[in-house]
C-alpha cells in the first residue's frame, strides 16, 4: 500500500472515530433500533457508516440531529423535499386535507384536479394513474407495457435505478422483480441498437432515466434518447422515461427538455408535496386499458393511491409553488451554481467535480467526462466519505454518495456558506491525498 493510501485510511478511521464520539445520542437510538430492524434501518439509501445521524426535527432548510446539531439540508430528501421542511403553503394544504377528513373509500374531488394539472404540465402524459411510490409506478408501467405489446422482455441500462426491486448498478440486485431483463450500456447507442436489433420483437419496452440519479446524476446524451425513440419505433417497443427524479427539470420535465416524447413516463417524489406519491401515465390508448367501465379493463387497485394528503398537496405544488416559471428558474439556478462550484474545484486543483442537471447534482472524486457508471470505477470511495463527514462537521448535509438536490427554501447565505465549507473540506482532503 502506498503512503498516500495509508494516510487516507488513517484519515477515514479518524473521521469515523470523531463522528462516533460526537454523536452519542444518535448511537444510542441506533443501537435500540438494531434490536428491531436489521442494522437499525428500514431504508437502505439513508444508512451510512459508522451509524447514521438520527434527525429529531426539521424546519425550513435545516435539520437537527439528536445531539442538537443543526445542518443546512442540501440533500432535499433525495428530491422529494423540494419545499424544505415546513413550507407554509404545504402545511396549510395538509391541514385543509386533514380538516376535510381522511380515508373516504371513494373518489375525492382533489384527484380530478391534480391529474389535470399533471397532464397539462407534462406533454407526454395524456392519461395517468396514481400509485404510492415511484417503485409501484415502475411496476405498473412495465406490466402494462408487456400486456399492451404482448411481449416479454424489458430493456434497461447499467446504472439505472427505478425502485427498490429495479436496481441495475454495477450488478443487478439479486432481489430485483423477476422480469426478463436485458441490460444495455447507458449512453452507448451503438451497443444498445445492436441488442435491440437482435432481440427485435421480444422487447416490450425500454425503460430509461433521462439522468441516472442514483448512479450519480449521469445525464443522458440528447442524441442517445432520440435514437432510443427511433429504435423503439423501429421494433415496435414502448419507450418509458423514469422521471421520478427528473420531472422537476424546467417547465415540462426532462422529456420536454430533451424534446423526446416517451410512450409512458413515471413520476414520484416532490409532486406529492412531501407525502407518499407516485404516478405512471402517457398515451391514452395504453392507459385506457385501465378504464374500469370497459369489459376488458385491467385492474390496478391500491388503498392509498388517491389519499387526500398527497392529492391536495399535489395541487398546491403545481398550482401555487412549483409553477412552470418557478421550475424553469430553479433549473437555471442549479445550472449556474454547478458551473460556479466546478470553477472553484478546478481552481483548487481538486479531484472532485460536480455533475448533474439543474437542481440535481452529485460530487464525484473523479476527473474527466462521466457518461456512464464505467467512468466512476476509478473513484476512491474514501474521498466521498471524507467529504461527507467534513461537510457534516461544517454543518451541511448531503448524501453519503455525494448527491444533492436543491430545495426552494435555500437562501443565498446557505449557498455561500456551502461553498466556503466545500472549499475548506476539499483543501483538507487534498492535503491528505
Ligand atoms: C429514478 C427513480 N425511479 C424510481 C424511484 C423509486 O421511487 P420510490 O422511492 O418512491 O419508490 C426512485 C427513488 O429514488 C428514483 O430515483
Amino acid at each position: 500500500m502506498s503512503d498516500e493510501s495509508k494516510k487516507l485510511d488513517e484519515a477515514v478511521d479518524q473521521a469515523l472515530l470523531n463522528y462516533e464520539n460526537s454523536h452519542p445520542k444518535s448511537l444510542e437510538i441506533h443501537q435500540q433500533a438494531c434490536n428491531y430492524m436489521p442494522g437499525g434501518n428500514t431504508r437502505t439509501v439513508i444508512w451510512h457508516e459508522p451509524f447514521p445521524l438520527r434527525i429529531v426535527e426539521a424546519q425550513n432548510a435545516e435539520i437537527v440531529d439528536a445531539e442538537g446539531n443543526r445542518y443546512v439540508d442540501f440533500l432535499g430528501e433525495y428530491t422529494a423535499g423540494l419545499f424544505g421542511h415546513s413550507h407554509p403553503s404545504i402545511q396549510a394544504a395538509t391541514r385543509e386535507a386533514l380538516d376535510g377528513g381522511t380515508n373516504f373509500g371513494a373518489h375525492n374531488h382533489y384527484e380530478a384536479r391534480f391529474s389535470q394539472l399533471l397532464c397539462e404540465r407534462f406533454p407526454a402524459i395524456e392519461r395517468l394513474r396514481f400509485t404510492n411510490s415511484g417503485t409501484e409506478a415502475t411496476m405498473m408501467a412495465l406490466s402494462v407495457s408487456r400486456y399492451f405489446t404482448g411481449r416479454e422482455k424489458v430493456l434497461v441500462f447499467r446504472g439505472g435505478y427505478h425502485g427498490g426491486v429495479f436496481y441495475f448498478g454495477q450488478k443487478n440486485s439479486p432481489i430485483n422483480a423477476p422480469f426478463p431483463w436485458i441490460v444495455a450500456p447507458f449512453n452507448n447507442f451503438e451497443a444498445t441498437r445492436a441488442i435491440m436489433q437482435s432481440e427485435g420483437d421480444s422487447i416490450a419496452c425500454v425503460l430509461v432515466e433521462p439522468m441516472q440519479g442514483s448512479s450519480g446524476c449521469i445525464t443522458a446524451d440528447p442524441e442517445f434518447l432520440k435514437a432510443l425513440r427511433q429504435s423503439c419505433d423501429d421494433i415496435g417497443a414502448l419507450l418509458i422515461f423514469d422521471e421520478v427524479m427528473t420531472s422537476r427539470t424546467g417547465a415540462g420535465g426532462a422529456a420536454a427538455y430533451f424534446g423526446v416524447t416517451p410512450d409512458l413516463m413515471t413520476l414520484g417524489k416532490y409532486l406529492g408535496g412531501g407525502h407518499s406519491f407516485g404516478s405512471f401515465g402517457g398515451r391514452a390508448d395504453i392507459m385506457g386499458l385501465f378504464d374500469p367501465s370497459r369489459n376488458d379493463a385491467l385492474v390496478h387497485a391500491g388503498t392509498f393511491q388517491n389519499n387526500v394528503m398527497s392529492m391536495r398537496n399535489g395541487i398546491e405544488v403545481l398550482e401555487a409553488i412549483y409553477t412552470s416559471e418557478m421550475a424553469e428558474a430553479h433549473y437555471q439556478l442549479g445550472e449556474q451554481w454547478r458551473r460556479g462550484l466546478n470553477r472553484m474545484l478546478l481552481d483548487l486543483e481538486s479531484e472532485f467535480q460536480v455533475i448533474g442537471m439543474g437542481s440535481l447534482l452529485c460530487l464525484h472524486p473523479v476527473r474527466g467526462a462521466i457518461r456512464s457508471l464505467e467512468d466512476l470505477k476509478s473513484a476512491d470511495d474514501r474521498l466521498r466519505l471524507l467529504l461527507f463527514m467534513g461537510l457534516l462537521n461544517e454543518g451541511y448535509y448531503i448524501a453519503r454518495r455525494g448527491f444533492m438536490s436543491l430545495s426552494l427554501v435555500l437562501q443565498e447565505s446557505h449557498f455561500r456558506g456551502f461553498e466556503n465549507a466545500l472549499e475548506k473540506v476539499v483543501r483538507q482532503i487534498e492535503s491528505i491525498s
